[in-house]
């Protein structure tokens, strides 16, 4: 076998360097050896978004985007959604192994009973304004939640890890759903601690005067597959974010919170939205030549398809259309899934999303069962949080036991002025 290595030749001053390729990569810090003189930094690689660049080695997730694979620790997302539930899923990202039966007896157990929050969290929720947005509240509240724990600051402890990823998972739904109560104006329902993960989230967001809300078992089956889906997706914008601020040793909490704000913005959790309206603007099967027209044209984009790492069918969007046959046959059948449904016809016979490798992606269906299942818009990114508590939490985890890491702290090339003079006002 050829030797795992690459030989490069600097032209500037004709030397030759060997730099080692290892797990398919080449560490920046080699190409840092390359220099003009003693005086120079070393040549730096360049990678603005990080997009052709590994921040990390991981064992958390694993993405071949030609090929449409998902895995998590190693298991196939197709079988985590059939045969998982979202805890054993969540136990599987933050442990590695599939929990043994009494693991995962205790570690619901231990979910369950961590679902209350403080008194005084619906005091802070309180102080937002009825139209708040619901994420704007969640990642308020669960940077308040590390006020409540002063004792999570004590990240090298993995006991102190474990609690505060319990409490994060056991948390989310509760204040995901006390937001939603709060937008309209309901009184906040507590936990029931009878109840499953999904059964006690519905519970929290919909009872009104019944003792229980019952969910028809389709539709808490539903919640649970979207929360595996959504469970983690390797170094994506968020998870970067939870790494890039837990990097410097600050709490689950904050660091979390600061995840969720990545995931808020319209390019990462938002696109299901945008399908939504897409599918309504188009309004009926019959107008989607003409839209498809104005994609190929470049007047619009078709929202839902193309992936920056899938350059095929995203193996979640497969799913969730399986999902969503099950989901309309309780709910009834969501108008614009034939506009949908047709726009993903003719866009997979067409030259040019064949040619651009433009696919479904996992927000082109999850949206209109969201919708069926009486989920508001502005929740959206919320249920996507909830799923993805348990990767954010992986990822830091793996992260602060990884001796390679240290505080991220990213190099610039500088392109602006030097050492230019002072002018005084009276002169400018
Ligand atoms: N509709 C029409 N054309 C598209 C689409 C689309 N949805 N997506 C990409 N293209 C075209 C681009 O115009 C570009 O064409 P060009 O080569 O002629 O310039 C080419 O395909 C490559 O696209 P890029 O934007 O360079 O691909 P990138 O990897 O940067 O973007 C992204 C990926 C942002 C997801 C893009 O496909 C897109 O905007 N999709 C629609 C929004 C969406 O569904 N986002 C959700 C992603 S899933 C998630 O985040 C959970």
């Amino acid at each position: 076998m050829a030797e795992e290595s690459i030989t490069v030749t600097d032209n500037r001053t004709g030397k030759q360097y060997t730099i080692p390729i290892k797990d398919g990569a080449i560490h920046a810090a080699d190409i840092n050896k390359i220099k003009t003189g003693p005086d120079d930094f070393g040549l730096m690689p360049y990678a603005p978004a990080f997009v052709w660049t590994a921040s990390t080695k991981s064992k958390v997730a694993f993405i071949d985007g030609d090929k449409g694979i998902l895995e998590y620790r190693g298991y196939p997302i197709q079988d985590l959604a059939e045969k998982s539930t979202f805890l054993e899923t969540a136990w599987l990202l933050l442990k590695g192994e599939l929990p043994k039966k009494d693991e995962l007896a205790k570690f619901t157990d231990e979910v369950t009973h961590h679902t209350f929050v403080h008194e005084n969290v619906k005091k802070l929720l309180d102080g937002f304004h009825h139209d708040a947005h619901p994420m704007g509240i969640l990642v308020s509240t669960v940077a308040a939640l590390s006020t409540f724990y002063p004792d999570a600051k004590n990240i090298h402890d993995p006991e102190v890890r474990w609690s505060q990823s319990v409490r994060l998972l056991a948390k989310m739904p509760t204040i995901a759903a006390w937001a939603y109560r709060h937008s309209l104006g309901l009184p906040y329902v507590h936990p029931d601690n009878e109840l499953n993960y999904v059964q006690n989230f519905l519970h929290m967001m919909y009872r009104m005067t019944e003792q229980r809300y019952k969910p028809h078992p389709a539709i808490e089956r539903a919640f649970d597959v979207l929360f595996i889906l959504h469970a983690d997706h390797e170094q994506n914008c968020s998870a970067n974010a939870m790494r890039g601020i837990g990097s410097s040793h600050a709490d689950p909490y904050v660091t979390m919170a600061g995840a969720a704000a990545a995931l808020y913005g319209p390019l990462h959790g938002g696109a299901n939205e945008e399908v939504l309206k897409m599918l309504a603007e188009i309004g009926h099967v019959d107008r989607v030549p003409r839209f498809i027209e104005k994609v190929r044209n470049k007047e619009a984009l078709l929202m839902g398809f193309g992936h920056r790492v899938y350059k095929n069918y995203d193996p979640r969007a497969k799913i969730i259309k399986r999902i969503a046959d099950e989901v309309f046959e309780v709910t009834g059948r969501n108008p614009l899934l034939d506009i949908a449904l047709e726009l993903e016809r003719i866009a997979l016979q067409d030259e040019y999303f064949i040619n651009k490798k433009l696919y479904p992606n996992v927000d082109f269906y999850s949206g209109l069962i969201y919708q069926a299942m009486r989920i508001p818009v502005a929740m959206f990114p919320v249920m996507f949080a909830i799923g993805r508590t348990a990767g954010w939490l992986s990822q830091w985890n793996e992260l602060l036991t990884d001796p390679d890491q240290k505080i991220a702290r990213p190099r610039q090339l500088y392109i602006g002025h030097r050492e230019r003079k002072y002018v005084a006002m009276a002169q400018r």
